[in-house]
């Protein structure tokens, strides 16, 4: 069976090379030739592409050249979907485009896995029909840094289409899913309208819970300062998190959450529910906290910000183990605290970059960490004399106090300061 996926950054390369391992002819199609010469490939992705090097060598075809995908049975569709700052709304220029042009080249179903704002269905769906093609949205539940195994592992699957075509792209994932001899998920057939709110409800309510675990952050925090005594914010929410009602999974203190995702598709929900008149402000209050946990680091250090300071971020990824740094909020701190006159070095070793860690470290006056790398919990033994402040805004906390040279103060996310600050 020929399968194609028009679109190949992450989640496409991904889905690529699993068609190819399942043995199908795969075919990815993607405009700019760059991201085909040099794809971009997670630790999942590196690992899986190794194990079924054989089969993907035999069957992927990646290329610039949509004519070759005439003749496939099922086209995914997981070309980026854009931000409109000024509307705070997805859109779906991109998809409609790639629809169109694949329309060019024969009936197949279209599987669309891009994410999509409320209500966008009924135009994809227009567009596919005026092409003869058959329209499933199908949004993906992947993690970044994890494609593979969270594809296999999805905790349910949706499939927005009406049944026919449902129960039709139903049978090619429980066929996908049997080749590998992974379970197969829940999966419900329901509107393509369904299927929207489904994903974007489902981000929210990640977001939700990541804001509130930061909320107790803050909170404990607060309360240290007042009271003089540690309360832990992570110890609390892991003992909450035994419940099964609240869960443990997403509910640590540390750092505003970021990335291509999460932040985008609440606000795109935010914005839907203001011009339906649901009212978000449940939703809003989520982005808020989260814009405010951006600009923690910056009222912590208040008393030090006082002139330019020699300031190093580490971590500058949304999240550990990867290099994307799109919507990555240490990157905005980084912003801010440029604005604020200071200078500003980071490191991040998934990122390319000059400077060594104990090199970037040599000179620093503040330092803050934003994300668990292993790499940062000795950076107690790297710290310069000129250092005064560490903020560990890890959920971790990955920083290893121990190594902290005394004349250097400690700050914890969701704990406070860790020693009588000096
Ligand atoms: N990255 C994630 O972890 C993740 C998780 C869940 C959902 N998603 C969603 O999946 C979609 C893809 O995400 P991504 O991170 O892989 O995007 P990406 O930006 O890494 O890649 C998108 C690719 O689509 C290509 N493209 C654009 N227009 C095209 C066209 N007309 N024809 C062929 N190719 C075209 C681009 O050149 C690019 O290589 C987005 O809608 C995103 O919101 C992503």
């Amino acid at each position: 069976m020929k399968v194609s996926v028009i679109g190949i950054g992450g989640v496409g390369y991904a889905m690529t090379n699993i068609l190819a391992a399942a043995g199908f002819n795969a075919i990815g199609v993607d405009i700019n030739p760059k991201a085909l010469e040099s794809p971009s490939a997670d630790a999942s992705v590196i690992r899986f592409i190794k194990r079924y090097k054989s089969k993907i060598t035999e069957n992927l075809i990646l290329t610039t050249d949509y004519s070759q995908i005439t003749g496939s049975e099922f086209v995914i569709v997981v070309v980026n979907t854009d931000f409109d700052e000024k509307q705070q709304q997805l859109t779906t220029h991109i998809l409609e485009k790639a629809l169109k042009m694949l329309g060019e080249h024969g009936q197949t179903t279209v599987i669309v896995m891009s994410t999509l704002p409320y209500g966008a269905s009924s135009r994809l769906k227009a567009i596919c029909d005026a092409s003869g093609l058959d329209y499933c949205y199908s949004p993906i539940m992947v993690n970044q840094g994890n494609y593979v195994d969270s594809f296999f592992k999805a905790p349910f699957l949706i499939l927005g289409a009406n049944d026919e075509v449902g129960q039709k792209v139903m049978m090619f994932y429980a066929q996908l899913f049997q080749i590998f001899r992974e379970t197969f998920p829940p999966t419900y057939i329901v509107s393509a309208l369904t299927a929207e709110l489904t994903k974007l409800i489902a981000n929210a309510f990640l977001s939700t819970k990541l804001s509130y675990a930061n909320y107790v952050g803050g909170l404990c925090e607060k309360v240290n300062q007042i009271e003089g005594q540690p309360v832990d914010a992570n110890l609390i929410l892991h003992i909450i998190g035994n419940d099964p009602r609240i869960g443990s999974r997403f509910l640590k203190a540390g750092f505003a959450f970021g990335g291509g995702c999460l932040p985008r598709d609440l606000k795109s929900l935010i914005t839907s529910c203001q011009q339906i008149g649901s009212h978000p402000e449940l939703l809003s209050a989520v982005d808020h906290v989260n814009a405010e946990r951006t600009r923690v680091p910056i009222k912590v250090l208040e008393k030090y910000l006082d002139q330019p300071r020699a300031i190093t971020v580490l971590g500058t990824a949304y999240k550990a183990g990867i290099d994307d740094e799109r919507g990555s909020k240490s990157v905005e701190l980084i912003e801010f605290l440029k604005e604020l006159g200071h200078s500003v070095s980071s490191y991040d070793p998934n990122v390319p970059r000059t400077k060594s860690l104990p090199d970037i470290l040599k000179s620093a006056e503040l330092v803050i960490v934003t994300t668990d790398e292993q790499e940062f919990t000795e950076i107690g033994k790297m710290l310069g004399k000129k250092c005064q402040v560490v903020c560990d805004f890890t959920i971790t906390p990955i920083v290893d106090s121990n190594l902290i040279p005394s004349h250097v103060n400690l700050f914890t996310a969701g704990v406070g300061w860790q020693r009588p600050e000096k």
